[in-house]
């Protein structure tokens, strides 16, 4: 039939026949090469079809290959990149080629309909971006319209390793001993525009980890999804997670392979915490939790956290929301340096006078809130003035978070003197003490130095409230801490 031997246009026709000459001969790449330019010989010679082809050089030997067509009826331009390592361009081609002739068939079933009185357009376009010197990350998209509308947008991502000349999958690197079975679904859900989403076919798109369309930067996973695979939307989606909170889902070989030396840092730093806040202290040793609470705030907290890494002290900041959201950087710096990220509620409001959807509100979106802010879920609540009933207990305990309030109450938010916050310690220490502070004052920045002094001499060791908390609830009863 001549219609269907002319379906496909002889440009992608022939990188078929290529790779087909090239599996039978198994000729050198300069062959390969070759074929290239015979390609755009030839397609120049179709009658009414005006093509040009070019080659860019660009990073890690890669080239994109690009070429514009203009027909009667049509305009195309496909740009996409070769690596001249067949085992990744092929899969490349195939994916370019069957959009590409989609279009074309599309078109000549157009022209039989309308003649020549419509215009369309296809873009095939390509995201380049060197990961390190082996491993590059393509994000492939096509948008093709007729006559200004029936836009249609598709796209098709590749991590490719130029060392290893292979494509990465996602069911490479998914780690499936670390990654529980709804995991992967709850982490999409969780980061997607809820309303959009169709829970079912997010759940197929999950079911097949080869299908899954991703690429990493230096700092995040994406995610891709195509018009309408796991919603009724007709557009494109991406959801970004940063890695830092995904690490763990990688297999070992490929975080090496895949991440830059400051994530990898990073998590080196981040797994060494978790053993230390799962160290269990001696119940004869002599501990002190020092909390700062109402921060972070950025005159004070920088200056709390510098004092505090002198003296090599870990402490829990108990974090308003509302402010770890403003100063998301300075909140993850806590978090980094080791100290435990606990939550006071949003607004700092008194909890006794809300309603349930306001205390609701005030235990668990805070908790949400300052996850977001810091990448780390607080684990003690601490309510504002110490004041809290039955409807916070409740929220505390659906949350999983406990409930802290404080042995020593420096008052430094009411006396604002430095002398008077240091002496107030002194005066009552002893081991299992926890310490409430603020990091929104200076004078408590100013106090710091010499408490800390003080309490190293007397041999007390700086621990956070979670690491104290089983110590404590040997000689005190259940996980909630009155004021003295
Ligand atoms: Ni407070």
């Amino acid at each position: 039939m001549r219609k269907e031997t002319q379906k496909k246009p002889k440009v992608f026709r022939l990188f078929i026949y290529s790779f087909l000459i090239l599996g039978v001969i198994g000729v050198s790449l300069f062959f390969f090469t070759d074929i290239f330019d015979e390609i755009a010989e030839i397609a120049e010679k179709e009658p009414g079809i005006t093509v040009e082809t070019k080659s860019e050089r660009i990073e890690n030997g890669i080239e994109l290959e690009i070429e514009s067509k203009k027909a009667k009826t049509y305009t195309s331009y496909i740009a996409y990149p070769r690596t001249n390592l067949q085992t990744i361009d092929l899969p490349i081609y195939e994916w370019v080629s069957n959009q590409a002739d989609n279009f074309y068939q599309e078109m000549e079933e157009t022209e039989i309909l309308l003649g020549n009185e419509f215009e369309a357009h296809l873009g095939i376009q390509s995201d380049i971006t060197a990961i390190n010197e082996d491993i590059m990350s393509f994000l492939i998209s096509s948008e093709q319209h007729v006559e200004q509308e029936n836009e249609y947008k598709i796209i098709q991502s590749f991590m490719v390793n130029l060392k290893e000349e292979n494509i990465i999958n996602f069911s490479d690197i998914l780690d499936e001993e670390k990654i529980e079975d709804d995991q992967l679904f709850t982490l999409l859900r969780e980061n997607l525009d809820n309303n959009k989403i169709d829970d079912k076919l997010l759940r197929t798109y999950v079911d097949d980890p080869d299908n899954i369309k991703w690429l990493l930067d230096q700092e995040s996973i994406v995610f891709y999804f195509n018009p309408f695979e796991i919603s009724n939307d007709e557009k494109v989606m991406n959801v970004a997670i940063p890695l830092i909170d995904v690490y763990m889902f990688f297999k070992e070989d490929y975080r090496s392979i895949l991440f830059t030396k400051k994530l990898q840092a990073e998590i080196d730093r981040i797994e060494e915490l978790k053993q230390l806040t799962e160290r269990e202290l001696d119940p004869n040793g002599k501990y002190i939790a020092l909390t700062f609470d109402d921060g972070p705030n950025k005159h004070t907290t920088p200056r709390i956290l510098e004092t505090l890494k002198q003296y090599d002290a870990k402490a829990t900041f108990y974090m308003l929301s509302g402010n770890a959201t403003n100063l998301p950087e300075l909140a993850r710096q806590v978090a980094e340096e080791g100290h435990e990220i606990a939550n006071h509620s949003i607004t700092h409001a008194n909890l006794n006078t809300l309603s349930s959807d306001g205390v609701k509100k005030e235990v668990k979106e805070s908790m949400e809130q300052i996850e977001q802010a810091t990448g780390v879920k607080p684990k003690t609540f601490r309510p504002p003035y110490g004041n809290y009933n039955d409807r916070v207990i409740d929220n505390a305990i659906e949350t999983d978070q406990s409930i802290v309030l404080w042995t020593i109450d420096t008052r430094d938010w009411q006396h604002r003197n430095a002398k008077s916050t240091y002496e107030s310690i002194v005066d009552e220490v002893k081991s299992g003490s926890i310490v409430l502070m603020h990091d929104i004052h200076a004078t408590t920045a100013d106090a710091l130095p010499k408490m800390l002094e003080y309490l190293s001499e007397e041999g007390f060791e700086f621990v956070t409230v979670s690491e104290l908390l089983p110590l404590l609830s040997t000689e005190a009863v259940g996980p909630h801490y009155g004021k003295k």
